[in-house]
């Protein structure tokens, strides 16, 4: 299972310093939520923060898109120095023209699902895509609790993707933690999504460790 702590959750004040300490804790992905305050409730940062965060660590910049449009902002996330973007396949954008726009930058592409998505509706896209990411909250906010019958979806998808014998990892998003990572592992969650369970932790490296031990 591979860790991608939420820097939602970390001191802005200190960003960079943040993303350094999670790569020196052991962290395999830098998630970076983005928000606008139109998609969901909440607005935090975009592209001209992420890149000047870039060169804090080498690890996977894993850019998790939750605005309107998404297409309208490839460019800037790419320029920005992200590895992997991922849109919500409920956004107002083309997913396929998104994908492509993605691809063709040569960044990997990931299309998400709210809790109230089915899994079967990124079926048709699961040929062009590198990752499937679904929400285990209702996406907006850090610190809500785990929605475990989304662990279904996840498990549809797992049999999905070997039954096609494609190459798409699965992440999943939102409260998880000790209690509940080996279940996600168990449905067939690749990278685990932490935010709240690292940066709460007296020791996030500790925290890291413990997550992939579980996981
Ligand atoms: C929620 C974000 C998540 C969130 C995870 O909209 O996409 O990445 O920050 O935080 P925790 O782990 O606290 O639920
Ligand atoms: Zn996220």
């Amino acid at each position: 299972m591979l860790i991608a702590p939420s820097l939602l959750s970390c001191d802005f004040s200190r960003f960079g310093e943040e993303i350094r300490r999670m790569d020196e804790a052991g962290a395999d992905y830098m998630h970076l939520d983005v928000m606008d305050g139109h998609f969901v409730p909440n607005i935090t940062f975009g592209a001209p923060v992420i890149k000047y965060v870039r060169k804090f660590s080498d690890k996977v910049f894993d850019v998790h898109l939750m605005i309107s449009e998404p297409l309208k902002y490839i460019d800037d996330f790419c320029d920005a120095g992200a590895d992997l973007i991922t849109f919500h396949i409920e956004s107002d954008s083309d997913p396929l023209e998104t994908i492509k726009k993605i691809k063709a930058r040569g960044v990997k592409a990931g299309l998400v699902i709210k809790p109230k998505t089915p899994a079967e509706s990124v079926f048709p896209y699961l040929d062009k895509i590198d990752m499937v990411l679904v929400m285990t909250v209702e996406p907006g906010f850090g610190g809500q609790s785990f929605m475990a019958d989304m662990l279904p979806k996840v498990r549809a998808l797992r049999e999905e993707i070997k039954k096609r014998n494609l190459d798409v990892l699965i992440e999943a998003d939102g409260g998880i933690g000790v209690q509940n990572i080996a279940d996600c592992a168990e449905a067939g969650v690749d990278v685990a999504v932490a935010g709240t369970a690292v940066f709460k932790a007296e020791n996030p490296k500790e925290a890291i460790m413990q997550l992939k031990q579980l996981g």
